[in-house]
């Protein structure tokens, strides 16, 4: 009995020691998923963006929402080609955030102020930050088919018709194929026209004079002045050289026509520099030599057009014309 007694006792003082070992063994691990967890939260709220695609949660970019830091109200968007966004934002407004950027500027592009445009089909991450703190952000970015995607140019880009207006890449078309409303107004471009300052005064840093000789064109005034060009050349030798009303990139506002308006400015040490150069600035000759079978017109080195640095610079390297970069005719249909 009383060995029995014994037994019971160490049985239970064994029993209890388990207990307390396995209880210390559990709130060790709890411990330990918890700073895990907790780091991990860091890392991601660090992260640059360049590991690709990763949504972040709201809740961890700017540290957590309940502590009123700024972050984007959802970790992830979904919008179609075409499309336009702004993220809404927690706890500040999006003038609070700067320097965005997005990882593939061909399926998402954000403007400095936040606004992001569907490219084409893919997934990006959009990243900014918090000016005061510096805190990064990141949004995953989805971009979906529009509505049209059956609409696809001869290199699957897809054409987004918007207010009567048609984008390929963003880009707005203004060709012989693609017209654009008579009521079409918009006036300069602005960032064009930032774009160009920018390109004029490197220039003269190196000594060069560049000028727009004409930029923004109405319906209107392209109208009276082709009409003007067929009346003293004919029709069929104005085709080569003026756009029809409603066909002209100047009435996008995002087309320059710089220096001499005559072949001779591709020899001039300005017109040497802007062809070298111009791609760096977010603009392509538009019509380049030899090539009037594809873009529809002669060679003019003095027509810039404004597309963006990131895709200027694309079409530039690809040594290819705006139609045969995008797949695209430039061709009357009648
Ligand atoms: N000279 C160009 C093609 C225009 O008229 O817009
Ligand atoms: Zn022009």
């Amino acid at each position: 009995m009383a060995r029995s007694n014994k037994t019971d006792i160490y049985r239970k003082r064994q029993t209890a020691f388990l207990v307390i070992i396995g209880t210390i063994l559990v709130i060790g691990i709890l411990i330990a998923v918890y700073f895990i967890a907790f780091n991990d939260r860091k890392d991601i709220s660090q992260t640059t963006g360049a590991s690709g695609t990763e949504a972040v949660p709201a809740d961890a970019q700017g540290e957590t929402m309940g502590t009123n830091k700024i972050c984007f109200e959802t970790d992830s968007i979904q919008l179609a080609v075409g499309d336009k966004v702004t993220p809404a934002i927690l706890n500040g407004n999006i003038s609070d955030i700067t320097n965005w950027q997005s990882s593939d500027s061909t399926v998402a592009v954000v403007s400095e102020n936040g606004e992001i445009s569907g490219i084409s089909v893919g997934i990006a991450a959009v990243t900014a930050e918090v000016s005061d703190t510096g805190t990064l952000l990141t949004l995953k970015v989805d971009v979906v088919a529009s509505e049209n995607s059956g609409n696809l140019t001869a290199n699957n880009y897809e054409i987004v018709e918007r207010d009567g207006l048609t984008y390929v890449y963003d880009i707005l078309i203004a060709n012989k194929t693609y017209s654009l409303p008579s009521d079409y107004n918009p006036g300069e471009d602005e960032e064009a026209v930032a774009a160009f300052e920018t390109m004029q005064s490197d220039a003269e840093n190196e000594g060069l004079e560049i000028y727009i000789s004409s930029g923004f064109r109405s319906y209107d005034d392209q109208d009276r002045i082709y009409n003007n060009y067929a009346s003293y050349d004919g029709y069929e030798a104005a085709d080569r050289y003026s756009a029809r009303p409603g066909h002209s990139e100047h009435q996008t506002g995002q087309a320059f026509d710089l220096n001499t308006i005559s072949e001779s400015f591709a020899y001039t040490a300005e017109g040497e520099w802007v062809k070298e150069n111009c791609h760096k600035y977010g603009f392509i000759i538009r019509y380049p030599e030899g090539k009037e079978d594809i873009t529809g017109y002669m060679y003019e080195p003095w027509h810039i057009r404004y597309i963006g640095i990131d895709k200027a610079t694309e079409v530039y390297e690809s040594g290819l014309t705006l139609e045969e970069f995008l797949g695209i005719d430039s061709v009357y249909s009648e």
